[in-house]
Parts: C-alpha cells; structure tokens; sequence
C-alpha cells in the first residue's frame, strides 16, 4: 500500500478535515495481498440479504477490480450483523489500510469503532446505509441512496392514488430495525401523508428485515392478524420483503396488485417482473451501482480531498406504464 502521512482528523460540524497525502512510497507488500503500488482499501459490507446488496458488492468489487490507483479491497460480509461489522473494521484497523469503506447495518453504536478509526489516521467513507449525526465528525463523506427522498415518493404516489379514499388503511413492511433505510423510508412517506392532510390509518408496521422470508411470514402475520378486507395499500420497503408478502397475499387466496395495493423499493429484475404481472402497483429505485463512483471518493479521501458530507446516487420512480418498457433495463 501506500504510505501517507496524517494532518489532522476534524471535529468540525459537517466538515471533512482529513488531510492526508499520499507519498506514493511502495510499502513492499503488507503480508495482505497489499503489496502493489496502489492503495488497500477494507470494505465492510452489511451482508448478502436482497438482490440490491449482491448487485452493490458487485459493483464495489469490480470497480475496485478495474481501478489502477487500488491495489487492493479487503472486503467483509457483515451477515446483517453490527458486532461482525465492527470486529471487520478493528481488524482494518490493524492492517493499517489506507481507507475503510461501512456500509452500517444500523445506525446506531459506531462511536467506538469510529473513533478508534480516527485516532489510527485512517479515514472513513460510508457507502449506502448512515450512521446517526452524533457521530458525522468521525466519518468522512457518505455516497448512498437518499432515504427519507424515496419514502416522500413512495407517500406521494400513495396521496394521490389515495386522495379519494376516506381514511385509506395501510400496512407497512420495514426493513432491518434501526437502519436508515428502515428509519428515513417511514419517516419520509409518513411526512408526506401528514403533510398532505390525507387521512389514513397505519394498521401495523413491522420489520421483514429486508429479506424475503421474514416479510413472508411478517405478512402472514398481518393477514392472521387482520384480514385483508379493507386494507388498501401494503408499502414494503425494499423487493425481496414485498414479493415475500406477495406469495403470503396469494396463498391467502387474495390477488396482490388489485385486491391491496403494493409499492416496493429498490427495482431489481423480479421487482420489476412482479409489476408486469400486475402484483406491484410502484416502484421506487434505490440504485446499488455507485462501485465506481465510490473508488473516487475514496481515492480523493485518501489524497487530501473533502468531498461533500452526503453524495446522493441518481435514483427514479415507476409506475404500471413504464414497467414493461423498463424491465429489460434493470440490472440486478
Ligand atoms: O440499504 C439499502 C437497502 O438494503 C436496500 O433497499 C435493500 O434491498 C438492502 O437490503
């Protein structure tokens, strides 16, 4: 890897005040697969959960691949576990990287791991998911998705399709418990809701974990739980958990898309599939393919830069008439 050296670490609200240059000196191999010219990056990942996370460390991964200026992504598989995540990031730590790479599985209890990040001199980019704003001085820069701007297009598809139906019912699905996905779709959609006067009742909101078969048999606890007459609108918070409660829905002899409808987020293939068959009404993108943009944050990191605190990943919204047409687009 290469050697830098260390200016300063800021504590500075919202700034980024890493200084750090690269001397282009070859350490002569760190015994990790680091001994090129370039710089060794350690990337914790959240874990292998949805189609988008496969198709995100995809896209880390050969981007990091096919970039000269990095000789090396030690990359680690969280499994949707924090305590995995921050022994991942201690042993980066020790490796002396040049830069770590979180995507956080949660928002909360980083502050030690940071810190301890921080006092090494390495700096940290956060890729995807936040972490909470007591800890923005101990992180560089975050490129990711904008939350809280997917669940308002998620609430202003749902005024509007909703805006004639008195007091319209709605089940939620959310993701993984106290991540920022999770936390900024509801909170997004919801504030739209209000903000728009509609009125609508929230007839239970619980976690799927952003996987398929825990929004399955959350769904199939909504359905024992309440029934599905009457409830119009089903908001899952990513495709895997909604196509997970759209099998539960059939199975309970209703018809998803029509009998309640659905909206999904992230776009994946089978996301978009389930919308040609008419079982989803909405789809909000979240988009997992910044591997490359990610590689020049970082590098810029690494040398000197200060990037903006938060970098949002182009991202767009469809609805039945752009389906079919946007389907053979998608790419995970
Ligand atoms: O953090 C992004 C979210 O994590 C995606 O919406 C979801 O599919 C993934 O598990």
């Amino acid at each position: 890897m290469k050697r830098r050296s260390l200016a300063g670490i800021g504590a500075g609200a919202g700034a980024a005040l890493f200084t750090l240059s690269a001397c282009g000196e070859d350490s002569g191999g760190d015994g990790n697969g680091g001994g090129g010219d370039g710089y060794v990056i350690g990337f914790s990942q959240v874990g292998a959960e949805s189609a988008w996370r496969t198709a995100n460390s995809k896209s880390v991964q050969d981007a990091a691949a096919a970039d000269d200026r990095i000789t090396e992504l030690k990359f680690d598989d969280g499994q949707q576990d924090q305590e995995k995540q921050i022994a991942a990031v201690r042993s980066f730590i020790n490796q002396a990287v040049d830069a770590i790479v979180i995507a956080p599985v949660v928002e909360t209890g980083w502050t030690d791991v940071l810190t301890e990040a921080s006092d090494a001199g390495i700096p940290v980019v956060l890729a995807d998911r936040g972490v909470e704003a007591a800890d923005e001085d101990l992180y560089v820069t975050r490129l990711g998705s904008d939350f809280e701007a997917e669940g308002r297009s998620a609430g202003e598809w749902a005024a509007t399709t909703f805006a004639t139906t008195p007091d319209f019912k709605i089940l939620e699905l959310t993701g993984t418990t106290g991540s920022a996905p999770a936390n900024d779709r509801k909170a997004g959609f919801f504030a739209v809701l209000d903000e728009k006067g509609v009125a609508y009742t929230l007839v239970d909101s619980q976690t799927g974990n952003f996987t398929a078969e825990e929004g399955k048999a959350t769904m199939e606890t909504f359905i024992t739980t309440h029934g599905l007459d009457g409830i119009q609108l089903l908001y899952a918070h990513n495709d895997e958990m909604g196509l997970g409660a759209i099998q539960a829905i059939e199975e309970s002899g209703k018809a998803p898309g029509t009998d309640i409808q659905i909206i999904i987020v992230d776009g994946s293939k089978a996301g978009f599939q389930a919308g040609v068959d008419g079982k989803v009404n909405y789809i909000v993108e979240c988009n997992p393919a910044f591997g490359e943009q990610l590689m020049d944050v970082v590098v810029d990191v690494i040398e000197g830069g200060s990037p903006e605190k938060f970098t949002p990943v182009e991202e767009g919204v469809f609805g039945p008439d752009q389906f079919e047409a946007e389907l053979p687009n998608r790419q995970f």
